[in-house]
């Protein structure tokens, strides 16, 4: 089996072979472990689903704001032994045999979170995002107590008060908003809710929010009424890695995130608070509401943290939002109503409306072209927009130029000016030329 040779970004420092951390290029490309592995010859079937995804993911434009490519190295790490492990409890407080390794595994990932984000204490065992909002309430709150966050048609989380997750039934959620015009958050009506309601909690995080949130004054309002301040930075804090965003962890009382979005590590959750906080918080996670840690995924987590602290991803970092820039800036150009009139983050929302479609046909044509994003709701219409991302285009090597590139890819095909097949062909040809493996 041949070895793939990275290809040389145009923007040194982007793509993932170049991150690695103090270990030399990796010599193992993904398509190795794919291909070569016994399972195309044991379960050819399998075997397939694996080819044809990793064809997709390298064959359209990726641009979903919560998806990113890992690196070889953390997909080894995924892939690992260390998914046979049982290990119930924390580093040298195991109640099952033999942890001692992954014990040294769970160590290297905490102390890497905590040095990378400058936190007095990482809980790196949250299966998800949503495990991780979980744990967070379940060592503060009490069900039934009050608890302020972002409204879903704003942009806030399932986990920020759904009525069809845990949150909405056994919390009283009150909503706050964003301005109906300038679709940033409306911070004076945070402070009269807060006011008014006394929440034992107040939450500050969104899956669809483009700008960077004021955490300080989130702390404010925070204080004077006497709640804990959460900080679900699921979003950005791969970009608080890399020195992109304002960092929550000296403001919030306890900060969640994800490893998988512009952190590039593997699907997963993380909590960071002080020391005075950490026996609570880990005792919410385990065993409160987790079991046994999956340890294949702390030590990739481990593998993208000393990823994440090295200075080509902090250029990676600052390339994304540069990149997010660009395009939303193009976007407006070419008719899209971007939300907030751009970004500082590596997230875009838009309404397609004034090029003649409505999100929903504009993400089925869009797809259909090999350019895959969602759809959100929108601060200023009740019909729905468009939500992209620059974290894994980024990933793959594109720049600025290429951002130009795909904003006009995306006008032509909702406009009906180019054919959905022939902006396919033009895709390909583009991502053609930034493998991501
Ligand atoms: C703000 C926020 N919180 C929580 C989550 C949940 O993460 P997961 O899907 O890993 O449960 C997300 C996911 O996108 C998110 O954006």
């Amino acid at each position: 089996m041949p070895q793939r040779q990275p290809r040389v970004s145009p923007v040194p420092g982007l793509h993932w072979t170049y991150v690695t951390v103090d270990a030399p290029e990796s010599t193992m490309p993904v398509s190795h472990a794919i291909e070569a592995d016994v399972l195309q010859r044991q379960d050819p079937e399998l075997a397939e689903v694996l080819l044809g995804e990793r064809e997709r993911q390298a064959s359209a434009l990726q641009l979903i704001a919560a998806e990113n490519f890992t690196s070889p190295a953390v997909l080894a790490a995924l892939g690992s032994p260390l998914a046979n492990k049982y290990a119930e409890g924390y580093p040298g407080a195991r109640h099952h045999g033999g942890c001692e390794i992954v014990d040294v595994a769970e160590r290297l990932a905490v102390g890497r979170a905590k040095a990378l984000f400058r936190a007095e204490h990482a809980n790196v065992q949250a299966h998800s995002g949503s495990s991780a909002v979980l744990a967070a309430y379940a060592a503060l709150l009490r069900p039934g107590d009050t608890v302020l966050a972002l409204g879903l048609p704003y942009g806030g989380h399932l986990t920020h008060g759904s009525p069809a997750n845990f949150s909405g039934r056994w919390f009283d959620f009150v909503p706050y908003g964003v301005d109906a015009e300038t679709g940033l958050i409306d911070y004076e009506q945070v402070r009269t809710l807060a006011r008014s309601h006394r929440p034992k909690a107040i939450v500050c995080g969104s899956i669809a929010y483009p700008r960077h949130m004021d955490y300080a004054y989130f702390r404010a309002v925070a204080d004077e009424v006497g709640a804990y301040l959460i900080a679900d930075a699921a979003h950005p804090i791969g970009l608080v890695a890399g020195g992109a965003a304002p960092s929550p962890v000296p403001y919030a009382d306890i900060v969640c995130a994800t490893t998988h979005k512009v952190l590039r590590g593997p699907r997963g959750g993380m909590i960071l608070c002080g020391a005075d906080l950490a026996e609570r918080v880990d005792r919410a996670v385990f065993p409160f509401t987790q079991g046994g840690a999956q340890m294949h995924t702390i030590a990739a987590k481990a593998v993208a943290f000393g990823e994440a602290a090295t200075p080509a991803f902090a250029a990676y970092a600052h390339q994304v939002v540069a990149n997010a820039r660009v395009l939303a800036d193009r976007m407006e150009a070419e008719g899209f109503a971007v939300t907030s009139g751009g970004t500082d983050t590596h997230l875009i929302t838009a309404d397609p409306a004034p090029l003649g479609v409505d999100g929903r046909t504009a993400r089925g044509r869009l797809a259909a072209a090999g350019m895959v994003l969602d759809c959100c709701a929108l601060p200023h219409a009740d019909v729905r927009g468009l939500r992209l991302g620059t974290a894994a285009v980024t990933t793959q090597g594109m720049g600025e130029e290429e951002m130009a590139h795909i904003a006009k890819l995306m006008a032509g095909v909702l406009r009906d000016e180019v054919g959905g097949a022939e902006t396919r062909r033009e895709v390909q040809e583009l991502t053609a030329q930034f493998p991501p493996y």
